[in-house]
């Protein structure tokens, strides 16, 4: 065992700190990382608050962080795909119980005894797993990614939960040329799913609650922008989309979107608010549509995300901070005012 420093929240009114933690030494199968960049999602936030009580209720002190990439530091005997030296990333999953129906499928995200990140037992320290707002990260090189060469590291780090999470529904539901594809709420996730329903051929609508956001849309590869506040422009779209992925953080109308879908067109939430979201049975009835959630992804997913941002020349959008501006970032969160990730560059941490 050893010392990380790292920063974490006290309790869900606590701000985030600096503090030390303890990591494990690397033995056989572990990799040790330097975290070099860490991407705040909304999800460290719901979960710094406590706002997921009910589902997965905080555990403090919780040292947030699952979108990380970083340089191998020491690896175990037995590892066979890292070397010293290499970049690696880790996402919102470090362990399963790898022998169930969902592991042996690759959905690891599905399996009952999957370890996330953090704010989860962790078996070989006790007490819950700490993410990544840390200097270092030990992992099972099973959970641990290869990251393309070719990208901004800074603008990889969002890929590992904002990539994935909208990557792995698109691909499920068939995103390609010729279909029309919503897209609501252009924040973490909602930019990279704009980017990879653009890269894979689709029409890309995206609905946004800021105006000011609707250049940026377009150049992130929307083909047309809706301000989803102004009922008219809504109407336009009545009964045409065949797939609306919505990655809205907080309560909203449903509803409203249910009706843009053609006849057995399907909405997937990605977004998780604290509160439930109310459905209108007619909205599904009439068009024999559908509603669906996607959580993360898997692990050959996610590389194969990887993989296709490599070759796509695909990254996050990124505001790059230092540590000590994370609780600001995260009321500039409660804002919708970040383009469109922050990424806190962890050297920063060298200086507490
Ligand atoms: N399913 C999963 O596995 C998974 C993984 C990661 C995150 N999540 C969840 O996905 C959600 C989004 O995460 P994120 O990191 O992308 O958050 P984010 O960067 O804060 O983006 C959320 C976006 O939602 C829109 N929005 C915010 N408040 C709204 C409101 N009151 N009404 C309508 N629109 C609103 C804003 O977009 P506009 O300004 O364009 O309107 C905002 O940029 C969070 O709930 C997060 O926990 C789920
Ligand atoms: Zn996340
Ligand atoms: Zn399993």
């Amino acid at each position: 065992m050893h010392n990380a420093k790292a920063y974490s929240a006290a309790s869900a009114r606590s701000p985030l700190t600096s503090t030390t933690i303890a990591r494990r030494d690397a033995t056989g199968h572990d990799v040790e990382m330097e975290i070099l960049f860490c991407g705040i999602c909304h999800s460290d936030l719901h979960q710094v608050r406590d706002e997921w009580n009910e589902v997965m209720p905080t555990v403090y002190p919780c040292v947030p962080g699952h979108e990380i990439v970083g340089r191998v530091t020491r690896t175990g005997s037995a590892v066979s795909k890292f070397q010293v030296g290499d970049l690696a990333a880790v996402g919102c999953m470090v362990d399963s119980d790898r022998t169930c129906p969902e592991c042996q499928a690759g959905l690891e995200q599905f399996c009952q005894n999957v370890t996330l990140t953090y704010n989860f037992p962790d078996k070989h320290l006790g007490g819950v797993t700490y993410g990544g707002y840390s200097e270092s990260i030990v992992v099972d090189e099973a959970f641990a990614l290869s990251v393309p060469p070719n990208l901004n590291l800074a603008g990889v780090a969002p890929l590992l939960c904002a990539g994935i999470t909208t990557y792995s529904p698109m691909r499920h539901w068939c995103v390609t040329k010729g279909k029309k594809v919503g897209i609501v709420g252009l924040g973490g996730l909602g930019h990279m799913g704009v980017k990879f329903a653009h890269a894979l051929g689709a029409h890309v609508v995206v609905f946004t609650t800021s105006p000011n956001k609707k250049d940026d849309a377009v150049r992130l590869g929307a083909d047309e922008v809706v301000v989803s506040r102004n009922a008219d422009e809504m109407q336009k779209h009545l009964g045409s989309f065949d797939f609306i992925l919505d990655a809205v953080s907080a309560d909203h109308d449903i509803n409203s979107y249910i009706q843009l879908l053609r006849r057995d067109g399907n909405l997937t939430l990605v977004g998780a608010p604290e509160k439930p979201l109310a459905v209108a049975a007619f909205g599904l009835l009439f068009g024999r549509r559908s509603l669906s959630g996607s959580p993360i992804g898997g692990i050959p997913e996610t590389q194969e995300m990887l993989d296709f941002c490599g070759k796509h020349g695909i990254t996050a959008d990124v505001e790059v901070i230092p540590i000590q501006k994370v609780n600001e970032a995260y009321e500039r969160l409660l804002r919708a005012d970040v383009k469109y990730r922050f990424s806190i560059d962890m050297a920063s941490l060298k200086a507490e």
